[in-house]
């Protein structure tokens, strides 16, 4: 029970040798029970399970034939020495009491591989499998290291509103937030809804990103982060969207865009190097998950490294940075291109799509990497614009100072840019932009009030935990995923 001094993690119990011994409690959930002896007990503390010896002579058939996959049970009993191999210790059980019983015969979850699509289909239940399991632990673990980066670097942790009325991207891709009655909403004189009416007074979403918000504070408090869920009605059934994640968007003052990609690229590094320390044992769960699946497809698509492999790699090495011209021209001499394999045209001014992202970073490059000077035309009006000598700058039309930061298996993990402070430009492009200056002039004051250059970026956190976890599909990194026609739970 929780506040029960008595009781014992089996993380504590496997990982504390001065225990061994010792009589000690745990609790869990039964993941098999073997030969009416042996129970595979897990709390949830580690991917590992504890193996609980039942004394037949103590503990009668009736009780044993509760001790069915996932009911809960809490064993009382000695630590010693394991006689099988896979384990340092188990408990010779003095004592066992069944907490929750576990209909075997109801119970969707059986000991058995299960694919991800039934397991996202049960996804109230998914939680109590070790690959679930191990992905929410090393969630947390990647979201408690955010916190340290930031903290360590100075920077406030900062809570941007949820409800606004201003679309930050300019994508108009957001959710209304009302509380008017769809079939009967009142009417303004051009017979439009009313949203003076409305709960708030105007019309009012969810956010898409808390960048402006911090923008505000970053020209106060100097640095802050931003870390909370972000919402986006982007009809892009993908394994890399989600309709509502979580992004972190960390903005100072004084800071340029080369100290921005250095921040990212700290940032990445620091998470990585906190799973590979405080997640080893999941991390060697998801590896083998991984090279089983990878076994299933054909050589090509097979990654050069594991997962673990992946990881160091990437934390021992710099991340390349380009330009996006550079992009370009790598694009228009490779193979897939001239082999006419890539699904959207490749010339100077397009979005980069995901394949030409991939193809940089896991063929041409081989590592993670930060691009950077994307045309004017296909970023944010608050983006600043390059001129002749800024990194970035291109004789081939307008770009602004924006960083990508592209990952293996993934594509974009980060966007971000340095911010442009001059009050005539910004006013200039938002009005290029037909972005609202009315609706922003709170905005346009900081630049108006003791502008500097700022700069800041967005990690998706998802997009995170798909490459420290090695899955495939966004859908699986999220407890409980929204995504068109989908919000259950
Ligand atoms: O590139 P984005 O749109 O940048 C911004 O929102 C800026 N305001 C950030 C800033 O400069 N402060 O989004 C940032 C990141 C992306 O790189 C991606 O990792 C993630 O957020 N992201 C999504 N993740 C999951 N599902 C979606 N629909 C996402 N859209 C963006
Ligand atoms: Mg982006």
């Amino acid at each position: 029970m929780p506040g029960d001094q008595t009781m014992n993690s089996i993380k504590s119990v496997l990982d504390d040798t001065s225990l061994t011994g010792t009589t000690v409690t745990v609790a869990g959930w039964v993941r098999t029970f073997r030969n009416d002896r042996f129970i595979a007990l897990n709390d949830g503390s580690t991917i590992l399970n504890l193996q609980c010896v039942i004394d037949q002579e103590q503990v009668d058939a009736a009780t044993r034939a509760r001790f069915t996959t996932s009911a809960a049970v809490k064993c009382t009993g000695e630590l010693v020495a394991s006689q099988g191999s896979g384990q340092r210790v188990e408990m010779k059980v003095t004592s066992v009491e069944v907490l929750g019983d576990s209909d075997a015969t109801k119970y969707p979850i059986q000991p058995k591989k299960h694919s991800l699509e039934f397991l996202r289909e049960n996804a109230h239940l998914r939680f109590r499998t070790n690959t679930y399991s191990a992905i929410f632990r090393m969630r947390h673990q990647v979201s408690f290291g955010i916190h340290e980066y930031f903290d360590h670097e100075g920077y406030n942790y900062f809570h941007s509103p949820i409800i606004t009325a201003s679309d930050a991207e300019g994508a108009g891709e957001m959710f209304r937030v009302s509380v008017l009655d769809p079939k009967t909403p009142p009417l303004n004189d051009a017979g439009d809804v009313n949203f003076k009416e409305d709960f708030f007074g105007a019309e009012s979403r969810l956010t898409v990103s808390g960048q402006l918000q911090a923008e505000l504070a970053a020209l106060a408090l100097g640095k802050v982060y931003t870390f909370g869920p972000t919402f986006r009605a982007e009809n892009s059934n993908t394994t890399r969207h989600l309709a509502e994640f979580w992004m972190i968007e960390p903005e100072a003052a004084f800071m340029d865009l080369k100290g921005d990609m250095d921040l990212a690229e700290g940032l990445c590094k620091h998470l990585i190097a906190r799973v590979l320390k405080n997640s080893m044992d999941d991390l060697v769960f998801l590896d083998a998950r991984l090279k089983e699946e990878e076994a299933t497809k054909p050589q090509a698509q097979r990654s050069e490294m594991g997962l673990i492999e992946r990881l160091q790699f990437v934390l021992a090495n710099p991340f390349e940075r380009i330009t996006y011209d550079d992009a370009i021209n790598i694009l228009l001499r490779s193979k897939p291109y001239q082999k006419k394999q890539f699904q959207f045209p490749v010339e100077w001014g397009i979005d980069l799509q995901s394949e030409h992202e991939r193809y940089l970073v896991e063929k041409h490059f081989k590592k993670p990497v930060i691009v950077t000077g994307y045309p004017a035309k296909i970023k944010a009006f608050y983006m600043r614009t390059n001129a002749p000598g800024d990194f970035g700058y291109s004789e081939k039309g307008k770009t602004v100072a924006a960083m990508d930061v592209l990952f293996p298996g993934i594509g974009e993990i980060i966007g971000g840019s340095q911010r442009e402070e001059r009050l005539d430009v910004l006013e200039a492009r938002m009005k290029e932009m037909n972005v609202p200056a009315d609706e922003l002039d709170w905005y346009l004051d900081t630049r108006r009030f003791g502008t500097v250059p700022h700069a800041g970026f967005g990690l998706g956190l998802e997009r995170f935990v798909l490459f420290v976890t090695g899955m495939g599909n966004i859908r699986d990194v999220i407890p409980f995923p929204r995504t068109p026609g989908s919000a259950e739970f």
